[in-house]
């Protein structure tokens, strides 16, 4: 089976207002322009999904939420389910981040069953994974990520539109990077785990690298093996970094 086109997503985080809705636009135009070689797609936070959609009607940015509930709807104070996500104008979602993992105690479990939810509303899941520098310095990232294929990704997968993001947590918002040789061991394991949890349908589903992307680096690891694309935080705030990512899928 043939490697799927390369993604590469920005993720926004809790940064943007309306103000920033013209670097989506000045995105969009770019790419209008001179068409992007992957799949280009940005995740604002959710009060912006449905202004940034308008911006980009037409475009070829897709777009996507940074979390869905796992539940369609009920008393779940302050959450948004999957099915607001496609209300709003989302066809992709981001789940289990590391910074949701650790800043809001999600389990591979509850990863697990947001991706269930996010299936069902039919949406594109990128669900992140990732250890933690205590967890690379003992050694254990590759059984670490291993683990966390097998119990974040639901068979149902399985024949879906999916990525996965190995953003190792001490590369986030750091500026620091595995080395390429570090990024195409852990991608390879991150494979045959996707193999051994899907069977044949764990060999399509790009996966991507996230952790301090920019301009300046990503020619080099979008250019490993098995390296499907980029997730980037920081440098996807601004269309021109952001671009320059793109440029080098
Ligand atoms: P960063 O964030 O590019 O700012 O390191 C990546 C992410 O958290 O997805």
């Amino acid at each position: 089976m043939k490697q799927s086109v390369k993604l590469v997503a920005g993720n926004w985080k809790m940064n943007g207002l309306g103000a920033s809705l013209g670097e989506a636009e000045a995105l969009a135009k770019a790419l209008q322009e001179q068409a992007a070689a992957c799949r280009v797609a940005l995740c604002p936070p959710a009060t912006l999904i449905e202004r940034m959609g308008r911006v980009l009607t037409g475009t070829s940015v897709e777009l996507g939420g940074q979390d869905c509930h796992a539940e369609a709807s009920g008393a779940f104070t302050g959450s948004v389910s999957a099915d607001m996500l496609v209300d709003a104008g989302a066809a992709l979602v981001i789940l289990g981040h590391s910074e949701r993992r650790a800043g809001f105690g999600e389990t591979d479990a509850d990863v697990a069953a947001k991706v269930e939810a996010a299936l069902t509303a039919g949406l594109d899941p990128i669900i992140c994974i990732g250890e933690t520098l205590a967890e690379r310095e003992a050694g254990l990232a590759v059984e670490v990520v291993s683990r966390q294929v097998a119990g974040s990704l639901p068979v149902s997968l399985s024949g879906k539109a999916f990525a996965v993001a190995y953003e190792p947590v001490w590369a986030i918002g750091t500026g620091l990077t595995p080395t390429l040789e570090q990024i195409e061991e852990v991608h390879a394991a991150v494979r045959a785990a996707m193999v051994a949890r899907l069977g044949e349908g764990g060999r399509v589903a790009p996966i991507l690298y996230g952790g301090s992307v920019k301009p300046s680096n990503a020619a080099e690891i979008l250019g490993v093996a098995e390296v499907g694309g980029a997730l980037v935080g920081g440098a996807s705030l601004k269309a021109g970094d952001f671009l320059g990512i793109i440029r080098a899928a």
